[in-house]
């Protein structure tokens, strides 16, 4: 396997949202700024107290983007450079993050940038497994997946309460493998 450059495979976006698995999509960064792609990512409030903003910018090499009225360095407005990218992946989708999406609402800088999305989008559902079984909830997985979303899981295991359900996110490593396989 030869030397890869930084983003000599495009951009992905990442949204990030608050829980319980925030932690893991770090891990999906590196994995993705190593296969070459440049990574931005995106952050609302609750997130912030899950994970520092700094944990990304160390794997990334770029800002986070913490608000919905962010501007690039260079003057753009930040979530319109999630168009650009090649991929664009929610992780974890919380509840409350797949409502905003569903419904087209950009109070926070992961919903703003999730409404520029690229065709190739993905979501990977997170929560406890009530939160999951909630008509509401199943009512926006729903609409994303009508409106051109991809869902991976969310997968049968332990969840962040102690005991095992339907809820948990899928691995970063699953996650990597089917953003490869749609930007190869
Ligand atoms: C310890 C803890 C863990 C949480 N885990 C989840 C989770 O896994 N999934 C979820 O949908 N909400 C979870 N929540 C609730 C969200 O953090 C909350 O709804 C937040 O406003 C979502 O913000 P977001 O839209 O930026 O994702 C959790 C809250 C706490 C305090």
């Amino acid at each position: 396997m030869g030397t890869k450059t930084i983003g000599e495979r495009g951009q992905i976006q990442l949204c990030i949202g608050a829980g319980a698995a925030t932690f893991k999509a770090v891990a999906l960064a590196s994995k993705l700024r190593q296969e070459g792609f440049a990574v931005r990512v995106a952050m609302g409030r609750a997130a912030l107290e899950f994970v520092q903003p700094l944990s990304f910018e160390a794997v990334c090499g770029v800002p986070v983007v913490t608000s919905s009225t962010s501007m690039d360095a260079d003057g753009y407005a930040s979530h319109l450079r999630a168009g650009e990218s090649r991929a664009l992946v929610i992780l974890p989708a919380t509840a409350d993050l797949m409502g905003k999406v569903a419904h087209g609402l950009a109070d926070d800088a992961p919903s703003l940038a999730a409404l520029c999305a690229p065709d190739i989008k993905l979501f990977c559902p997170a929560m406890n497994n009530h939160m999951w079984a909630n008509s509401f909830v199943q009512e926006n997985v729903l609409r994303l997946e009508k409106a051109g979303w991809e869902r991976l899981g969310p997968v049968e295991g332990m969840l962040g309460e102690g005991y095992e359900g339907v809820g948990r996110m899928v691995e970063p490593e699953a996650i990597l493998a089917q953003v490869l396989a749609l930007c190869p």
